[in-house]
This record gives C-alpha cells, sequence and structure tokens, in this order.
C-alpha cells in the first residue's frame, strides 16, 4: 500500500480549534464520578464471557503517515455485539431495573444501542420496546427481534423515534433507557457513558506505559467521545489532545463548539454513519466536552468504503479488521490531517506521535458492510 499515492488527496472538510480548551480533571470527574466509572468496570467485567477487545497497532498506515504509533481499539470484538454500545445500554438496564421483571424497559435507537438495551433486557428477563426511525436497516431491526425485543418504525428521522418513544413510555409507564440526556433525565445516559469508560480503562492498561500524544474520538450526541474523555481523567495521568471528529452533515459538536454553546443543527442529508448521524449534543457530554476538547474535525462519507476495505485487506495493519462505517472517521480524519501540512503541524502530528483511535463498531450492520466492503 501506499497511503502517499492512493490516499494523498484525501481531506477533511472542516476543521476548528477550541478556544475554550482547558481540560480540567475535577470538574470532569465532578459530571462522571470516578466511583461510578469503576462501579461500571466492576459489574461488565464481570460479565459472562467478558474480555477486553483487542488494541491493534496500525502499523501500515502509521509508517505511511509518518507516525510514531496508531492504536485503533476494536469494539467489533466487543461481546457478541460488534460495537463498543454493548457495554452502555445493558450496563444501564441492569443498573436502573435490578433485574425487576415487572418493569418494560424501552428505547429509542439508531441501530446499537438499541440492540445493547434489548440484549441486556433479554439477559434479565425484561421485555423490552425498541423504537427506530425510518432510516435504521431493516436488518439492524432483525438483530433486536432476535434478542426478544417489541421493534417498533416510526416514520421520519431519528428525533421522531425518541418523541414517539417518550410518548408511549409515559402513558404505558416503561422505564426509558436512553444514552441521549435532557432536562431531568440524566442519571440513565450517565450510566451508559459510565459503561463505555471501561473501554478507557482497558486501553489504560493496553497502552503498558506508552503514552498517547493525540486520541480521536467520534461523536453522534456525544456520549461515547465525553466518556473516552472521563476515562482519561479518570485512568491517565496525563492529557493527550483531544480531537473530536463527526460527518460533515452532522457536525452538531462542532458548530457548538463555535458558539460556546449547544447548537441544534439541521441535518440535510442523514450520514452512512447512522450512528453519528445526530443533530444536537447531548446536555451531559457537552458539560464534559466544551472544555476538554482541544480541536473538531468533520469528513465526507465518501472515504468511508475504501477505508473499510483497507481495514479488512491488511493494509492498514497486520491483520484482517472488521471495521463498519462508524469505525472508519478516526482514520480519515488522520489521513486528512496528516495531509495538510500547516494544520499537522500546528497540532504537532509528527514522527514522535502515539494517536489513540476508535474502531467503534463491526460488521453491526451486516448488509451495508458487505454494500461497502463490495463497492
Ligand atoms: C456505532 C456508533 N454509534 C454511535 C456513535 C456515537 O456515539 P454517541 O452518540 O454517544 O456520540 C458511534 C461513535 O461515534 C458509533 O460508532
Amino acid at each position: 500500500m501506499s497511503v502517499k499515492s492512493e490516499f494523498s488527496n484525501w481531506k477533511f472538510s472542516s476543521f476548528l480549534e477550541n478556544n475554550s480548551n482547558k481540560f480540567n480533571k475535577h470538574e470532569i470527574l465532578n459530571i462522571l464520578a470516578k466511583e461510578d466509572m469503576d462501579e461500571a468496570y466492576q459489574t461488565i467485567s464481570g460479565w459472562d464471557n467478558y474480555l477486553p477487545t483487542p488494541l491493534i497497532l496500525l502499523n501500515k498506515l502509521s509508517k505511511e503517515l509518518n507516525i510514531k504509533k496508531i492504536f485503533y481499539k476494536d469494539e467489533s470484538k466487543r461481546f457478541h455485539l460488534k460495537s463498543f454500545k454493548a457495554l452502555g445500554g445493558a450496563y444501564a438496564v441492569e443498573k436502573i431495573t435490578k433485574g425487576n421483571k415487572e418493569i418494560t424497559v424501552s428505547t429509542a435507537t439508531a441501530g446499537n444501542h438499541g440492540r445493547s438495551v434489548a440484549w441486556g433486557s433479554k439477559k434479565l428477563g425484561l421485555k423490552c420496546k425498541i423504537f427506530i426511525s425510518e432510516y435504521v436497516s431493516e436488518f439492524r431491526a432483525k438483530i433486536m427481534r432476535s434478542f426478544g425485543a417489541d421493534v417498533i418504525r416510526v416514520k421520519g428521522n431519528y428525533d421522531n423515534s425518541l418523541k414517539e418513544c417518550i410518548k408511549q413510555s409515559r402513558q404505558n409507564s416503561w422505564q426509558i433507557v436512553q444514552d441521549v440526556a435532557w432536562q431531568d433525565y440524566k442519571l440513565v445516559p450517565k450510566l451508559t457513558m459510565s459503561g463505555y469508560s471501561v473501554m478507557m480503562k482497558e486501553i489504560s492498561e493496553q497502552l503498558n506505559n506508552q503514552q498517547i500524544s493525540h486520541v480521536v474520538l467520534q461523536a453522534g450526541v456525544g456520549g461515547m467521545a465525553a466518556a473516552m474523555v472521563a476515562g482519561i481523567a479518570r485512568y491517565l495521568n496525563y492529557v493527550p489532545k483531544i480531537i473530536i471528529v463527526e460527518p460533515e452533515s452532522a457536525a452538531c459538536v462542532l458548530e457548538s463548539i463555535k458558539t460556546g454553546k449547544i447548537e441544534k443543527i439541521s441535518i440535510e442529508k442523514e450520514s452512512l454513519m447512522g450512528g453519528m448521524s445526530c443533530d444536537e449534543v447531548s446536555l451531559v457530554p457537552w458539560e464534559i466536552l466544551k472544555n476538554s476538547v482541544s480541536h473538531c474535525i468533520t469528513v465526507s462519507d465518501d472515504y468511508i468504503a475504501k477505508t473499510v476495505k483497507s481495514l479488512a485487506n491488511c493494509e492498514f495493519s497486520n491483520e484482517k479488521i472488521i471495521g463498519g462505517e462508524c469505525s472508519t472517521p478516526g482514520i480519515i480524519s488522520l489521513v486528512g490531517l496528516c495531509n495538510d501540512t500547516e494544520i499537522r503541524k500546528k497540532i504537532n502530528l509528527n514522527e514522535e506521535s502515539n494517536v489513540l483511535i476508535f474502531g467503534c463498531e463491526g460488521d453491526a450492520d451486516e448488509e451495508l458492510y458487505q454494500k461497502l466492503i463490495n463497492l
């Protein structure tokens, strides 16, 4: 592979420096407490078949980009659910219901969160109602049904599915287990974030005292990214540069960082990265991200298929990696940053850098994955 020749025309869409960047460990751990993250790790590491997911070196890519090391956290191996979301929803179901079989659990989802909630409910023998928009693939719906959930399709986008979920849950006294926070609904989203933080606990051990200089975090509503920031505050004794990557069509974190307050954006076209196609950063994540993020970057969908194929064909690493659409933006943004000499220099991305990126999902949507691989 020659990244220089094959990828040299890759560009990011936009880039923003956060003028309010001031990482404050104490403030972050006030929002997502050390004890909550520790409890999540204790619980989840006790689940059947728990294993830390691999931290893979993208040695071929780092050589081409002239970066010391690129660490790729491979969440395709997270239980059998194929995404990091397995850590959040299922954990929140367990904590909030305490296994009370009288409780019916409900949620709205782009796919992976619902799969986790359905799986967690099934483990505890609870009834589960999942609301999905018209954009969620039937493949993803089928998997949730296979965990015994009732899947309800709602006309319109994710917002519509969430509104319908809230409405029906109020009418029927179902317990909503949502990964998005709003005023008066923060406990459950915090539980999901505590679950996600297990990734950073594992990474801190897998790094074996090597220091990370940059971390690139995908964001939809920002829950995963903020949980990783909290994990950095909890498990690392230094602070890498924290870069948020979003689809160019759904840059709700970037737009909020730009103005210093939560901005709701309008999505003209849904990104292929369905899990990240969100129009508003969630409240709790925002409190963590607003001062800890150093830069925001957006990427187009154009490079997704090529990245999925390169991961699968061992072009980035010695081993084959199954990475779905949401696993690609870390790599795409990194290549884009390396192609921009000025910004590369500005953010100190060089031959001494150790970069951490997240392969958030595997072929969680097998049909879409096959389509991308065969493009
Ligand atoms: C599959 C998937 N869903 C959702 C998200 C977004 O997570 P959040 O909405 O917590 O930002 C990601 C990560 O970017 C992802 O990979």
